[in-house]
């Protein structure tokens, strides 16, 4: 028998013979990224069942220096969540461990597996009359456990923060294979240092997430939605302004939009059309919501009225029912889609103070459109938190080759210009593999050091996801 057969009969042992999966068939669809950047190879992939399972497993790779790369959804964007070449590592999926362990109405709060699909998190908030405001395109497919681990942001984040915001207590499985039982519901807890929250965005480099309390709030009652049509991003700063005092914490998204994605969106996904009949040039795609019936579309209106008044807006549709809200919202989840049937581009999610997006807009979309004369920029994103997905979409397919090699000195340019206006490589999609080298460029010498110092301390042989993050 090879060290491999070996090594695969000691997990058949550990969790069973149904949870280690070795043909090439069955493993495939888990060795590859969403982007398709990345393909790996695996000693195997496991599914275990439990918490113990999955310390059984940790344990196990600790003891033989195994590398361990946990796997959720698999929809992130940083090849976070694939195994290297070497077939040496083991592939660790949570897919099994989806079960919702409790919903606390009365302290508005859920406990669940890291396994489950944020959709069904948020189903089950729902049937207890609670909400749970995590909101992602991939919200069908990432899992609870993929999110917290990347600190996932998404569509809400203008008014309840990052994944880490909605986190309450963790369980984990530690390198070293113990179980951190942490699954306080509580809103105060000041004993020592914030463990829950070193896992969150440590994208599986210093343990396993294996389940979540999360917070929830009352659920929604009341919403309004509108698709507004500005001149410039300028604009829309002015706009998120006049939002912000006049519906407070109502305002729950805010997403701006270019012209193309609807050019993109309406061409390439069945059934999106353009909301207003007349074109322009950029729009924000606003959401009010209430936990109490309130006169939510009156108060957009007037806001929406005062901004005609200031110039600051140019049309606007608001949804009259849910389908016109599905619709507005399913032209801009699909973007990323669009993006993806219009071929090849290059992906840059990045975050700048919320005031200075026109100044860097108009300074990275000039470099654009004068270096990079075979792209189109499309820049759309969650411009209430100051985050862009500054993308740029490959103009002729034939020459896509030509076009991707220049991604170097394309991301090297948008990434010096992102640290000149103080911003970040990443906003939330996290490091992975891809932006490794972005992030030693990048990050401050000291902090990096301080990672390290963490890194080495938790997982002093190394076996958590290898070659992610640092
Ligand atoms: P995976 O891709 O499986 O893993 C991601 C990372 O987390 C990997 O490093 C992996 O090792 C680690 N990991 C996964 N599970 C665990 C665990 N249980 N314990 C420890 N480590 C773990 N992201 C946003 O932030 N905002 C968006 O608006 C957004 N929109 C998207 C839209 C689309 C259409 C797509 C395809 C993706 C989008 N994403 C977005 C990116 C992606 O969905 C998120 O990063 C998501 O949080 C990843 O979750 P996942 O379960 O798929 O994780
Ligand atoms: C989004 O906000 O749609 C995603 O984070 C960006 C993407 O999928 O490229
Ligand atoms: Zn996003």
């Amino acid at each position: 028998m090879s060290d491999s057969e070996a090594r695969r009969a000691e997990l058949r042992g550990l969790i069973g013979a149904d949870g280690v999966l070795t043909e090439a068939h069955d493993t495939a669809p888990y060795l590859v990224d969403e982007r398709r950047l990345y393909r790996g190879s695996a000693l195997a992939v496991v599914l275990p069942r439990d918490v113990e399972q999955v310390a059984r497993i940790v344990g196990w790779c600790n003891q033989h220096r195994v590398g361990v790369v946990p796997q959720g959804g698999n929809t992130g964007y940083c090849g976070g969540a694939t195994p290297d070449e070497s077939g040496l590592q083991l592939l660790l999926s949570l897919r099994r461990l989806n079960r919702i362990r409790a919903v606390d109405a009365g302290n508005f709060s859920i406990t669940a597996e890291a396994g489950c699909v944020l959709a069904s998190v948020q189903r089950a908030a729902d049937a207890a009359e609670r909400f749970f405001p995590l909101s992602l395109g991939s919200e069908g497919s990432c899992q609870i456990g993929g999110n917290l681990a990347t600190n996932a942001g998404g569509l809400n984040v203008v008014r309840y923060g990052m994944a880490r915001e909605l986190l309450l207590g963790i369980e984990a499985v530690l390198p070293d294979g113990e179980i951190l039982n942490g699954l306080k519901s509580l809103r105060k807890d000041n004993t020592g240092y914030d463990l829950k929250s070193l896992l969150v965005g440590s994208e599986g480099t210093l343990g396993v997430i294996t389940a979540a309390t999360l917070k929830l709030w009352p659920k929604m009652r009341s919403s309004a939605t509108a698709f507004v049509a500005i001149a410039t991003p300028a604009h829309a700063v002015g706009l998120l302004g006049l939002l912000k005092a006049a519906a407070g914490e109502r305002l729950s998204s805010f997403e701006l939009l270019p012209r193309i994605a609807i050019e993109l969106t309406t061409r390439h996904i069945g059934g999106v059309s353009d909301p207003l009949t007349v074109a322009f040039p950029w729009y924000i795609l606003c959401e009010l919501t209430a936990s109490a019936d309130e006169p939510l579309s009156e108060l957009l209106q007037q806001i929406l009225a005062d901004a005609a008044e200031r110039s600051l807006i140019l049309d606007a549709a608001l949804a009259t029912s849910e389908r016109a809200r599905s619709a507005f919202w399913r032209l801009r989840e699909t973007v990323p889609e669009a993006q993806r049937h219009a071929g090849s581009s290059l992906k840059h999610d990045i975050s700048v103070p919320v005031a200075s997006l026109p100044e860097f807009i108009d300074e990275a979309s000039l470099w654009v459109r004068s270096h990079v004369t075979d792209g189109v920029l499309v820049c759309y994103g969650h411009a209430g938190d100051g985050n862009l997905h500054f993308n740029i979409n490959c103009i002729d397919q034939e020459r896509s080759a030509a076009f991707l090699a220049q991604e170097p000195r394309i991301r090297r340019a948008i990434h010096d210009l992102v640290a000149k206006f103080a911003g970040s490589i990443s906003a939330e999609h996290g490091i992975g593999r891809l932006k490794r080298a972005e992030l030693q460029r990048y990050a401050s010498p000291v902090a990096l050091a301080a990672m390290r110092s963490i890194k080495g301390a938790l997982d002093p042989n190394g076996i958590m996801n290898p070659g992610k993050l640092l």
